[in-house]
């Protein structure tokens, strides 16, 4: 993803085909009535019909999210004004006090030319001197709040394309995550987006005050003597030129060292998200040399622009020295020949010194908007990963809302295009209430079943049915909030322990919270804890031990009263006496709730009311422990080497 905008795209989905197996019946009846509270898509508009709300990017087709609109994008100074659109007029006041600025400053030779006159015709000179002094403080003074007005809008523009893509990120679709990098990403969000603020003073605001500037001072030139003017011109005319070669490196060297940030932040993460791992495996070295590599990257390509800029920034300091010395030759046969005063001759010269500041200011401004170009172009790649379509909230369902019903119908899917299918015309039908445990060996499926039930992924063809409802007619929100999902390995976020539990369900009360906990047994560990609830738990939950990861992730699952409940191997972890429990616990669920387990242990898969064995994106064979035992050798074998924590 660091320099490819083709590596952004989500895959096509594969269209293959592959024949299933014998598929249990598909039911008439696509699941229970809903009850008052319980959030059904019944009375839904058919999902072809635009959707009411949350589908602000326009994402709305059901069948288009994997493909991201390969719209045309707008030149970097479109999006640049556009960042800076909502602060025009803080902009325009900032540049009219830089141009006030520049004015005054304007003013100075020509009352240092009154001095002069006034020196030489014995006049006095208190006057001049006096606005000499004002001039000075005023140029200083306009211009101090001149460049604080401009950097609190800059300030601004960052703020907004950080909160833009930010609010872009958390939407992102789960293909679109997995083909991106976080510490990529997390650049883009910070370094990335800091740049817009040197870009919108630096690059926009100074390139319209520095040309008035530049044109104000020419005429002021003209004004005095032209032809000194025509061969200053001519002068600096060359200086362009020169200009015009180095833009276009200063650019490419921008879009590389941005791009090597990316890739630091990237190595970074790597380093960072898997400490111990990398301990373990002795692997510091190594790793810090692939930061290191990164690191280096970036200084490369800074230097090099750093080299260019420098380049073209003295050249216009070098072009006004070579002006500086044909004025002064010229100008003193001028005055020699009496077609102009010394005064006049100095006061050109004067100017021609204030040509500096507005020609390297332009020079800067397109230095600088290259750089910024480098970054709105990874910030508009950031920003075109597609998003989930739909952005209503919805409220878990209350308790007591009616269980769910799950089918799948010759489902086909596949990661992506070039990878086998994870699911090869997979069905299976699971009736409102009861346990449903998935079995099957490594990477036969398990997971992905619960993934297209969450719509993390859409099937390539073929229905996943939620209460009868295909998923992708499900209103997205509402969908999500009827599941309480504990992935496989149970994640935890940083934070306290009760941010962890209410995350699924914010509103939850203190009693709900008391009740989970005990039904979770996390209640005498927490009463040890000095701070509770209030406990941090360290990136990913470090501070817990595996068990009690996974106990707070089923807690969290339940205090979102589900309606179905999706657990992938939620209690491997556990020791015997609290994973007995917590099978209670799970069996008490199943009977208000429907609850699909890929299971590991012999004593759930017994305990449930199906199995479905699942065997390379298939469904080899659906019963109970005892049917399956006698008819499918691959149960069976499973049931003898698999489920080896059996005795209990
Ligand atoms: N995000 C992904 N991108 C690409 N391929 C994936 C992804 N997740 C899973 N797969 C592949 O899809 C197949 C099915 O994976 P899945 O996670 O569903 O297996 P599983 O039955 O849950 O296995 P396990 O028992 O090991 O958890 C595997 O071959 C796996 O390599
Ligand atoms: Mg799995």
């Amino acid at each position: 993803m660091v320099d490819d905008r083709g590596a952004m795209k989500e895959p096509v989905p594969s269209h293959r085909r592959v024949e299933g197996e014998a598929t249990p019946q598909y039911p008439e009846d696509p699941g229970p009535p809903a009850v008052p509270g319980s959030r059904t898509p019944a009375g839904r508009p058919p999902a072809d019909e635009p959707r009411p709300a949350g589908s602000a990017d326009g994402h709305t087709d059901r069948r288009s999210w994997d493909d991201p609109s390969p719209a045309a994008e707008p030149p970097a100074w479109q999006v640049l004004l556009g960042y800076a659109r909502p602060y025009r007029l803080t902009l325009i006041g900032g540049g009219l006090l830089s141009l006030a600025t520049g004015a005054v400053g304007l003013a100075l030779p020509l009352t240092a030319k009154r001095l002069v006159d006034d020196l030489a015709q014995d006049r006095s000179v208190t006057e001049a001197l006096v606005w000499l002094a004002v001039l000075a403080l005023a140029n200083a003074g306009i211009g101090a709040l001149g460049s604080y007005v401009l950097d609190r809008a800059a300030e601004s523009v960052v703020l907004d394309a950080r909160r833009h893509l930010v609010s872009h990120l958390v939407w992102l679709r789960v293909p679109a995550v997995d083909r991106s990098e976080p510490g990529d990403l997390m650049a883009r969000v910070t370094a990335d987006t800091t740049l817009l603020r040197e870009v919108t003073t630096g690059s926009l605001v100074s390139a319209v005050t520095n040309t008035l500037m530049l044109l104000a001072t020419v005429t002021v030139m003209a004004l005095l003597d032209p032809l000194l003017l025509v061969v200053t011109v001519a002068v600096l005319g060359g200086a362009q030129v020169v200009t015009g070669v180095v833009v276009p490196r200063i650019s490419r060297a921008a879009a590389r060292a941005q791009e090597s940030v990316g890739a630091m932040g990237t190595a970074l993460e790597r380093v960072l998200g898997a400490m111990r791992t990398v301990k373990a495996s002795g692997a510091e070295q190594r790793e810090a040399q692939r930061v290191d590599q990164a690191a280096t990257q970036a200084w490369q390509a800074g230097v090099r622009a750093a080299k260019w800029e420098a380049l073209a920034g003295n050249t216009a300091g070098l072009a006004i020295q070579v002006s500086f010395i044909v004025v002064l030759g010229l100008g003193g046969a001028r005055v020699a020949s009496g077609a102009i005063d010394v005064g006049t001759l100095i006061a050109f010269l004067l100017y021609l010194y204030y040509l500096l500041p507005p020609m390297q200011g332009l020079v800067g401004a397109a230095s600088q908007y290259q750089v910024g170009a480098a970054a709105v172009a990874r910030i508009r790649q950031a920003e075109q990963l597609p998003v989930e379509p739909d952005r209503a909230p919805a409220e878990p369902p209350r308790p007591g809302a009616a269980p769910a019903a799950v089918a799948f119908d010759q489902v086909h899917f596949g990661y992506r295009p070039e990878l086998p299918e994870a699911h090869r015309g997979l069905s299976f039908t699971v009736p409102p209430r009861g346990m449903t445990a998935f079995v099957g060996p490594s990477g036969a499926g398990k997971t992905t079943v619960f993934s297209l039930i969450e719509r993390f992924y859409e099937a390539t063809s073929g229905r996943v049915l939620v209460d009868g409802t295909d998923v992708t007619d499900w209103p997205l929100a509402e969908l999500r909030a009827a599941i309480g999902y504990v992935e496989q390995d149970a994640p935890v976020l940083s934070g306290t322990l009760r941010e962890n539990l209410l995350l699924g369900a914010p509103h939850a009360s203190e009693d709900e919270l008391a009740q989970v906990l005990r039904t979770t047994r996390l209640d005498s560990q927490v009463a040890r804890l000095p701070d509770g609830l209030d406990t941090l738990v360290g990136h990913r939950g470090t501070r817990l031990s595996g068990g009690e990861r996974q106990r707070v992730a089923i807690a969290r699952a339940l205090l979102r009263h589900p309606r179905l409940l999706l657990l992938d191997e939620a209690t491997s972890q556990l020791d015997a006496v609290n994973e007995a429990a917590l099978r209670d616990t799970i069996a008490d669920a199943a009977h208000t709730t429907t609850v699909l387990v890929v299971a590991h242990r012999l004593s759930t898969v017994t305990m449930a009311n199906r199995i479905v064995v699942l065997d390379t994106g298939r469904v080899r064979a659906v019963g109970t422990h005892a049917e399956l035992l006698g008819t499918d050798p691959l149960y069976a074998e499973l049931a003898a080497t698999q489920f080896l924590v059996a005795a209990d």
